[in-house]
């Protein structure tokens, strides 16, 4: 079996090519990724975003703090380093820094049930270049995995604008993320930019990254296996074989995440996915990423097509997906674990108040 991932072009599937729609699906089954050409981002604009996002993160950290910070369970503004964590990384932070945003407006009232998911962005002074291109390219993206979840319905045999539907109103997110420039220590103890992990959301999209050398000028990949690797399995590979999911130059990256999953039934798998450093200090790399996810009061239970004992047996039990949301934030360190008590019933303290008079 191949392990090169497959490239498709958004043209032709915005013109419901249906080869080009089963080489989307297959790879998506097969990888859990895939990689697009012809998708109309300009990347200079993205070039651009990232030497924005580079001159905020020059800013004195505790004027960047004031950007985000825990109220809102880091959904948006700043994320200091050394704050996520992967599930399955041993409690070991992630070595980056990251910037959210949600690209698309959000209704009022899922702000009132959900005010860390869905708040309001927060955006630095003097720097509206890089408010203007962080909310196009925001936009421009999630457009294109509209594209990418209209075809693969097709395939799958899902009644048109099924995952449209299931969108709507999701808490949608880009990120903008700066790996950091580790020491002779770091490399030596083998320490990863990103461990290994699956995204929690239903799609995620990724225009491509960028590395900076030990001067901070932008550079071209260090050849020494460093950048977006993804767990692969097949016949020869149980056990998964780490691939590079970088894309070729001008291709972007996308990748199956835990929502999708689990509306598929396991069609589509979550991708598990590593990001390396260098072998060689002083470099970071800038990265953005477009995590689409399904409606909060969307329940997270396979479709239809795609229940049987075994998938309702697998992905039991349903829950909502802003549940899902705020248990997946709690587990990976960016939510307190107070904030699963708000999944309950939130009014014990008035009928203990009633019941003692
Ligand atoms: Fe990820």
């Amino acid at each position: 079996m191949s392990l090169n991932i497959p490239v498709v072009s958004l043209d032709a599937l915005r013109a419901n090519d249906a080869h080009q729609a089963q080489s989307l699906t297959h790879s998506l089954k097969q990888f859990g990724l895939i990689h697009i050409k012809d998708h109309g981002i300009d990347e200079n604009e993205v070039n651009e975003l990232y030497d924005c996002y580079r001159a905020f993160t020059r800013l004195p950290d505790e004027e960047k703090a004031k950007l985000g910070g825990a109220d809102v369970w880091y959904q948006r503004g700043w994320t200091p380093p050394n704050t996520e964590k992967a599930v399955i990384a041993n409690g070991q932070p992630d070595f980056k820094e990251c910037y959210f945003i949600a690209p698309i407006e959000m209704d009022a009232e899922l702000k009132l049930e959900f005010p860390e998911l869905i708040a309001e962005n927060i955006w630095p002074t003097d720097m509206p270049r890089f408010k203007e291109l962080y909310l196009k390219i925001g936009k421009q993206v999630h457009e294109i995995g509209l594209v990418l979840l209209a075809a693969c319905e097709k395939v799958l045999g899902l009644p048109e604008n099924t995952f449209k539907q299931l969108i709507e109103g999701g808490a949608h997110v880009s990120r903008l993320l700066r790996y950091l420039p580790i020491t002779e220590e770091q490399i030596q103890s083998s320490i990863l930019w990103g461990e290994e992990h699956t995204d929690f959301n239903l799609l995620t999209l990724l225009p491509g990254g960028r590395f900076y050398d030990e001067k901070d000028q932008a550079c071209p990949a260090p050849k020494d296996g460093s950048g977006l690797f993804l767990r692969a399995h097949s016949a020869e590979h149980p056990e998964g074989i780490l691939l590079s999911g970088t894309a070729p130059k001008g291709c972007m990256v996308a990748q199956i995440g835990q929502q999708l999953e689990i509306l598929t039934g396991g069609r589509f798998v979550a991708t598990p996915h590593v990001i390396t450093p260098p072998k060689t200090t002083g470099y970071t790399r800038m990265s953005f990423a477009h995590f689409m996810h399904v409606h909060p009061h969307q329940l997270l239970t396979p479709l239809a097509p795609f229940r049987t004992k075994e998938t309702i047996e697998a992905y039991r039990p349903p829950v909502m997906a802003g549940s899902y949301d705020i248990k997946t934030l709690v587990d990976i360190g960016l939510a307190p674990t107070s904030a699963l008590d708000s999944l309950g019933y939130r009014h014990y303290s008035r009928l203990e108040k009633q019941r003692n008079g």
